[in-house]
C-alpha cells in the first residue's frame, strides 16, 4: 500500500495513522459520526449517562459502548487476527440482539452497568478508533469497508436514540431540566392543509441507486399503487387538540381493538410528554417545558392514536408505497438534528404546488404498512442478518426522519419500524385518503 497516496487524519489526538487514499472517505465520515456522538454527551453528566428510564431506553453510556462495541465485533475482529478485543465481558455488556455474536445482558437491566464508568468507556472508543484506522492502515477489503459504512449508519440511528432516551430520562424528573437551550423556530404558523394527488401507477419501491442503504429496504421491486392523496403536511397539534376536544380518547368506535385496550390500561389522554396545567397543555421537550404550539407537528404519538386521529378525521395513515411515492425525488431537507431545534416546528416555507412539505425531517411518519419483507428479502448472511430481518413481525413502518436524525442518515426509501404503542420516538402523523 505504500505508493498509495495517504491523508493524515488521526482518530483522536494522541494517535497519528495514515489512511489509505481509497478509505478516505469512509474515514472521514467515521471520525465525524463518531465525535457528533460524543458532542451529544458533552453537556451531560455522568449520572445522566448511567440511568435507564424504562426498559426500552439505554443508557447514555451503553449507546456510547454499544456503538464501539459495534465496530469491534463486525470489523476489528474480523479484519486482523492481531486484535484482542478492549475488555473481557464487553462482548455481552454491550451486544444488544446479536444472538449469533452470543449471551447479552438483559436490555432492562442496562441502567445497572456502573461499571465500566464512563471514563473507561471514552477510553474504549478511543482505542476502537485508533485500530479502526490502524486497520484502513493496512488496507481493509471491501467487505470490511462495507461493515465500516454499516457501522456508521449504525452509529448515527444511536445517536438519534441517545437524544430520544435521554428525553424520556429528563422527563422522570420532577424539574424537567432542559439538555440544551430552546432555538425559536424558522416558521410560525403551519402550512395551510391540504391534499395532493398521484395517479395509479406501476411504481418502483425501494432503493436502487446509488449510495448506502439498509438490507431491508431491498429487492427494488414495483408496487401498483392504486391512486391516492396525501396530506401536504404532517398534522399539527391544533388540529390534534381538537381530536382531543371531541373526546376522541373516549370513542371506542375511533379505536383499533388493541389501541383502545392500550390507552385504557395506561390511562392516556393526550401525546406522550404533554403536561396538563389546569385548563391548558403544556409539553415537556429537550430544552423544557413550553406551551403547545399550534402550529407545530402533533409528535410523540403512537400508531394507535395516529390511526385514531385519522378515523376521527375522515382519512387514513399512507401505505409506505405511498409514502414513498410522494416523497421520491424530493430534496432531502428540513428540520433535523443539526439544526438543534430538537423539536418539531412549523412549516418554514409553503409548499410548491403538487408537493409536500415537511416530508423529511420533523416527525417520524407512522404508516399503515406492517414491517415486512420486500418481495424476495433476504438478510445478509451471518450475524448482520440479525441486523434488520429478525424484527419483521408486529411493528409498523415509519417514514421521514425527525428532527432528531441526522441529515445524511435520511432517504426517501428508509425503513424506520417501531411497535404500535411505542410513542418515546418524535413519531407524528400525515394522512392519506383513497380517490375513488
Ligand atoms: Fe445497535
Amino acid at each position: 500500500m505504500d505508493s498509495v497516496p495517504r491523508l493524515e487524519t488521526p482518530p483522536h489526538e494522541a494517535s497519528r495513522v495514515a489512511v489509505p487514499v481509497k478509505a478516505r472517505g469512509l474515514a472521514e465520515r467515521y471520525l465525524d459520526v463518531r465525535r457528533a456522538t460524543v458532542a451529544l454527551c458533552d453537556s451531560l453528566s455522568a449520572e445522566d449517562c448511567v440511568v435507564q428510564s424504562m426498559p426500552d431506553a439505554s443508557p447514555a453510556k451503553w449507546h456510547l459502548a454499544h456503538t464501539t462495541w459495534f465496530f469491534e465485533t463486525f470489523l476489528l475482529l474480523r479484519g486482523a487476527g492481531r486484535y484482542r478485543p478492549f475488555k473481557p465481558g464487553f462482548e455481552v455488556l454491550f451486544n444488544s440482539y446479536y444472538n449469533s455474536v452470543g449471551e447479552q445482558h438483559p436490555r432492562p437491566r442496562r441502567g445497572m452497568i456502573t461499571r465500566p464508568g464512563l471514563d473507561e468507556v471514552r477510553a474504549y472508543r478511543a482505542h476502537v478508533d485508533e485500530e479502526v484506522f490502524l486497520l484502513l492502515d493496512r488496507g481493509a477489503a471491501a467487505d470490511l469497508l462495507e461493515v465500516l459504512g454499516l457501522g456508521i449508519q449504525h452509529e448515527q440511528q444511536h445517536q438519534e436514540l441517545i437524544l430520544t432516551d435521554l428525553k424520556h430520562l429528563l422527563s422522570c424528573n420532577p424539574m424537567r431540566p432542559a439538555y440544551a437551550p430552546r432555538r425559536e423556530s424558522a416558521g410560525a404558523a403551519a402550512a395551510p392543509p391540504g391534499w395532493i394527488s398521484r395517479e395509479e401507477a406501476l411504481r418502483w419501491i425501494g432503493h436502487g441507486g446509488e449510495g448506502f442503504c439498509f438490507d431491508n429496504e431491498m429487492p427494488r421491486h414495483r408496487q401498483l399503487v392504486a391512486a391516492f392523496e396525501i396530506a401536504v403536511r404532517p398534522v399539527v397539534n391544533s388540529e390534534y387538540l381538537e381530536f382531543m376536544a371531541d373526546g376522541g380518547y373516549r370513542k371506542p368506535e375511533l379505536w383499533l381493538s388493541d389501541g383502545w385496550a392500550t390507552i385504557r390500561s395506561e390511562g392516556w389522554e393526550a401525546p406522550l410528554y404533554w403536561l396538563r396545567e389546569e385548563s391548558r397543555w403544556l409539553q415537556f421537550t429537550l430544552s423544557g417545558v413550553r406551551e403547545i404550539a399550534p402550529g407545530e407537528p402533533v409528535v410523540h404519538v403512537s400508531y394507535y392514536e395516529a390511526d385514531a386521529f385519522a378515523r376521527w378525521a375522515g382519512a387514513r395513515l399512507p401505505t409506505e408505497a405511498e409514502w414513498e411515492t410522494a416523497a421520491s425525488g424530493r430534496p432531502v431537507e428540513g428540520n433535523f438534528a443539526e439544526s438543534l431545534r430538537l423539536h418539531p416546528a412549523p412549516a418554514s416555507a409553503g409548499p410548491a404546488p403538487g408537493q409536500p412539505v415537511q416530508i423529511f425531517g420533523d416527525v417520524w411518519e407512522w404508516t399503515q404498512s406492517a414491517y415486512a419483507p420486500y418481495p424476495g428479502y433476504q438478510p445478509p448472511a451471518g450475524a448482520l442478518g440479525e441486523y434488520n430481518g429478525k424484527f419483521m413481525c408486529n411493528q409498523m413502518v415509519l417514514r421521514g426522519g425527525s428532527c432528531v436524525t441526522p441529515r445524511s442518515h435520511i432517504r426517501s426509501t428508509y425503513r424506520n419500524f417501531f411497535y404500535p404503542r411505542d410513542r418515546w420516538q418524535f413519531s407524528g402523523i400525515r394522512l392519506a385518503r383513497g380517490i375513488r
